[in-house]
């Protein structure tokens, strides 16, 4: 089946660009890299991609395009910030067409609302795949300069107590590697170039925001992928565990080949016995740690903050592996402290933490996780929902959600002076909320919303 995505693009001049394709992450690539020179956007770049809406109809893609393209700025941006109007057009869209297709929305939700069926061994799904990259350029060579926007925040609170808090929108650096994801993987594909590697191995949870990342970017880079996914069940029958999980359809879409490992030797998988068992089967491969965090990652990392982020008393981050914060501390000014939100329970962190940067004592850490990794209650979905509402930023509930809540709460209880300029960083991670929002359906709760 066909995709077909209207999407927006904002021009270095802030003009709002709209258009129309068959695949968004490569025509994004060929607008920002100005293959043609005739191109409206040749001149205005740098771009960024600020909205795109996936259909699976071409006349309901084509009449959503003309209807947005004739908006002003202010209401392209609305769309883009929180699906103003969004709902009332795609109704019309649907009257439009008599198809019976269905009109699906953003990224985190593509897999789960779309009625497709994917056939495991299907040469049209691997053609799918083999052709997302057509023209597979290298995104990060054009991204090499790239700067994410520092967005305030507005609420009540910050106002109250006299701090204000920006979140850096790295979430929003690119539709599939997006956050710290472009950070770690940046200087590990460079490197897999350098050492002539055609195979990049990783590891991850069937939800992994870094799995789907190596997977798109592994294909925009001409590399082959392989994911070591914890769960031998999940590989029992693959088109079900596919239909069933955006993560891993979004890689096998991106040509990723997935390997299902149990719980037992997944916790083994750093051991000599596994990885010459991954070698006998795979070849020769570049390998990305679990969550990619590396001496590489680090580096990657240490490009989020610029000279124009100075300005700021606090920087705060989400902790997984603890990869990005360690870039963070490498690079922050002296002024500066970092803040760490684990998304997981336990101390081991703190020691991860020192053997990626130098010694430097201008950090700590915040507990806020909820319970420990993936865990949540019915107070973080409604926070989560509630932020959107009053500042139409989406956070996920694994880490920028729990961060997020944490930075609040201390605001609250007066951690920080008055006076304070927080920045946080939005690490992305929202491709996971459609495998959370199954999770929390089943249970009968309430769901993360999208807009
Ligand atoms: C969205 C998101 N934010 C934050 C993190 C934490 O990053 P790190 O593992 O580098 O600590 C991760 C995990 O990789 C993530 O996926």
């Amino acid at each position: 089946m066909k995709l077909y995505y209207v999407y927006i693009l904002e021009c270095n001049d802030k003009f709002l660009y709209t258009g129309i394709t068959n695949n968004v992450a490569r025509r994004f690539n060929e607008h920002q890299q100005g293959l043609n020179e005739s191109c409206f956007t040749y001149k205005r770049r740098p771009l960024e991609l600020i909205f795109y809406q996936e259909f699976n109809d071409v006349e309901q893609a084509i009449f959503f395009e003309k209807k947005i393209k004739k908006w002003s700025r202010g209401k392209k941006l609305a769309l883009a910030n929180s699906g103003f109007d969004k709902l009332q057009i795609l109704s019309e869209c649907k009257n439009k067409s008599y198809s019976k297709n269905q009109i699906v929305s953003r990224l985190s939700l593509r897999a789960e609302s779309r009625s497709q069926k994917i056939n495991q061994n299907s040469e049209k799904e691997l053609g799918l795949s083999q052709n997302f990259g057509i023209a597979r350029p290298d995104i990060f060579s054009f991204q090499e300069t790239l700067v994410s926007k520092n967005q305030q925040i507005q609420l009540p609170i910050l106002e109250e107590k006299k701090v204000a808090l920006f979140l850096k929108r790295e979430d929003v650096i690119h539709p599939f590697v997006s956050g710290n994801k472009f950070r770690k993987l940046k200087y590990n594909l460079q490197e897999a170039k350098r050492q002539q590697k055609k195979n990049l191995l990783t590891f991850g949870g069937a939800f992994s925001n870094h799995i789907v990342a190596t997977a798109v970017a592994g294909n925009l880079n001409n590399f082959k992928t392989v994911g070591i996914i914890r769960g031998e069940e999940l590989g029992i029958d693959l088109e079900k565990t596919l239909e069933n999980n955006a993560t891993l359809k979004e890689a096998h879409r991106n040509g990723m080949t997935f390997e299902f490992v149990s719980r037992v030797a997944y916790k083994n998988k750093s051991s000599e016995e596994f990885s010459n068992q991954l070698k006998e089967k795979f070849g020769d491969f570049y390998l990305i740690p679990e969550g990619g965090t590396n001496d590489f990652a680090i580096k990657g990392c240490e490009e989020i903050l610029t000279s124009e982020d100075s300005k700021f008393d606090y920087i705060c981050c989400a902790i997984g592996t603890g990869g990005t914060i360690s870039g963070l501390i490498n690079s922050a000014k002296e002024h500066q402290k970092v803040v760490g939100f684990p998304a997981l329970k336990g101390d081991f962190l703190k020691d991860e933490i020192k053997k990626f940067t130098t010694k430097r004592e201008n950090w700590h850490l915040e507990q806020y996780h909820f319970g420990g990794y993936a865990k949540y209650n019915e107070e973080l979905i409604r926070f989560i929902n509630s932020f959107l509402e009053e500042t139409t930023v989406l956070l996920d509930p694994i880490y920028t959600g729990k961060m997020m809540f944490g930075i609040l709460d201390l605001i609250r209880k007066d951690h920080f002076p008055k006076n304070s300029k927080i920045l946080a960083i939005h690490t992305g991670g929202i491709q996971g909320i459609a495998g959370f929002n199954q999770k929390l359906k089943k249970k009968n709760q309430q769901v993360i919303h999208l807009k």
